[in-house]
């Protein structure tokens, strides 16, 4: 069997980056996409090794042709594309609430953490079908599950972030939508909150390492053709949407 080729957006740093260290040690080739090629480029040295195959392409998942570009790009290298993690994403609204949400600021959390996804899967799942072997997984987030949000006393209530969180809701919408039309297929699709991480995003508070974090998120991308579909995971069990 040829070697199996992972997109991992995002995973110049956090906890993408970790996910495609983990990729990379279970023998996968990882190409991370970064919407700054250096830094890319810089995380993709700093991972390959003898054992590692890691490399790197300029994916900005707010435009359409990088995503093009590079997914183009892997083809041509590698003849294929099995793995799919969407993982950019940006929280960029804490400070507010959502009766005083600003528009743009709605619009550029979308943009980011669920219309990029979209594209991706779009741009990848034709090459999956080629194979009949796919796996995607959507890094979404507890903060968007409506059961979460509804939940008076949940751990997360005091946590504002209306953008971000809608953006992960409609992820997870994307996630069973996108799952339902594969249904016959050997393409996965499912979600995963990987907890609250200590990255950029996740604050230095934090109780898990982008390690830990990035364990679900793996499970996901390499699950057995009998795994589940169309979920929302956390800790590798199913959580509520
Ligand atoms: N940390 C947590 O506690 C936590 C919890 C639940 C879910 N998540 C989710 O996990 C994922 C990774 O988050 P993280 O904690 O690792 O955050 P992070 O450290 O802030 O990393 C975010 C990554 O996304 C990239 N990115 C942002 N916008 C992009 C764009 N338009 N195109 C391509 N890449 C873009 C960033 O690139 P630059 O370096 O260029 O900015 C960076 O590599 C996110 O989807 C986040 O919502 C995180």
């Amino acid at each position: 069997m040829q070697k199996r080729v992972a997109l991992v957006t995002g995973a110049n740093r956090g906890l993408g980056y970790e996910v495609a260290r983990q990729l990379a040690d279970l023998g996968i080739t990882v190409v991370i996409g970064s919407r700054d090629l250096e830094k890319g480029e810089a995380a993709a040295e700093s991972l390959a090794n003898d054992r590692r195959m890691v490399h790197s392409r300029h994916l900005d998942v707010t435009q359409a042709t990088t995503i093009q570009a590079a997914i183009g790009s892997i083809i041509d290298q590698y003849g294929r594309l099995d793995i799919l993690v969407n993982n950019a994403g940006i929280m960029i609204d804490s400070e507010t609430t959502i009766l005083e949400l600003d528009l743009t600021m709605f619009q550029n959390t979308l943009e980011t953490n669920a219309l990029g996804p979209l594209l991706l899967c779009q741009a990848c799942i034709p090459y999956m079908q080629e194979n009949n072997y796919g796996r995607i997984v959507n890094i979404a987030s507890t903060l968007g599950s409506l059961t979460d949000i509804a939940t008076p006393d949940s751990a997360y209530s005091v946590i504002l972030s209306p953008a971000y969180r809608l953006s992960k809701t409609l992820l997870n919408g994307l996630t069973v939508l996108i799952a339902k039309e594969l249904r016959e297929t050997n393409i996965l699709v499912n979600s995963a909150c990987p907890g609250w991480v200590r990255t950029r995003l996740g604050g230095d508070q934090a109780p898990l390492m982008p390690a830990q974090g990035a364990e679900t998120p793996v499970w996901l991308a390499t699950l057995p053709d009998d795994g589940p579909r169309g979920g929302f995971f956390r800790e590798k069990r199913p959580i509520p949407w």
